[in-house]
């Protein structure tokens, strides 16, 4: 099948890029001065946080990642959540930013959020390119947003469905009829 009867541009390289860069320069003025520890999400947000960690300004910052799963693969989260792949980084009273691909029952995030909390972090904040508020079961919000969507099924830049799609350097709206 052709990519475009799959599905529909939502953002192409140049949004994704001017998005990731406002994005940098907000957390590069919010933690000025600071050490920062960033963890990026995998898999989803290996490109996002590729782009995005290049163009963090901070002299102090640090790179790690975390892998989390929640049961059974598809587009519906099932809500259990386990660490599949820890940070390896010691978190004690640090400052640590999250990077995540997209935020969409909140279930992932909240937590993996307290599980760095647990590891002793002293601030633990979170940044996401795509966040899907309509589908919110947690009590969470994301403290840097690239863009807020309708409830879609995005695909692209990291993005996937069922491990499909990441390599796409833009991000599409998945048509309904692929999944449902
Ligand atoms: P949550 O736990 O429901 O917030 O789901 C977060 C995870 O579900 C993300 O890290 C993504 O891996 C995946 N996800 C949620 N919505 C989408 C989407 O529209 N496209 C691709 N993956 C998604
Ligand atoms: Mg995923």
């Amino acid at each position: 099948m052709l990519h475009k009867d799959i599905f529909e541009e939502l953002m192409n390289e140049e949004e994704l890029s001017k998005t990731v860069t406002e994005m940098a320069q907000r957390i590069n003025a919010d933690y000025a001065g600071r050490e920062l520890i960033v963890v990026g999400v995998l898999k989803g947000s290996v490109m996002f946080l590729a782009d995005l960690f290049r163009q963090l300004t901070l002299d102090q910052c640090q790179l790690d990642f975390i892998a989390a799963s929640s049961y059974g693969s598809g587009t519906v989260s099932s809500g259990k959540i386990k660490i599949t792949k820890d940070v390896s980084c010691n978190l004690i009273g640090r400052d640590v930013l999250i990077v995540e691909d997209i935020l969409d029952t909140g279930n992932t995030l909240s937590y993996v959020r307290d599980h760095l909390m647990k590891k002793g972090a002293a601030s633990v904040k979170i940044c996401t390119l795509f966040d899907k508020p309509s589908r919110r079961k947690k009590d969470i919000a994301a403290d840097y947003t690239g863009r807020t969507i309708d409830d879609l099924f995005i695909v692209g830049y990291g993005l996937d469905y069922s491990e499909h799609y990441r390599n796409l350097p833009y991000v599409g709206v998945l048509k309904a009829e692929i999944y449902s």
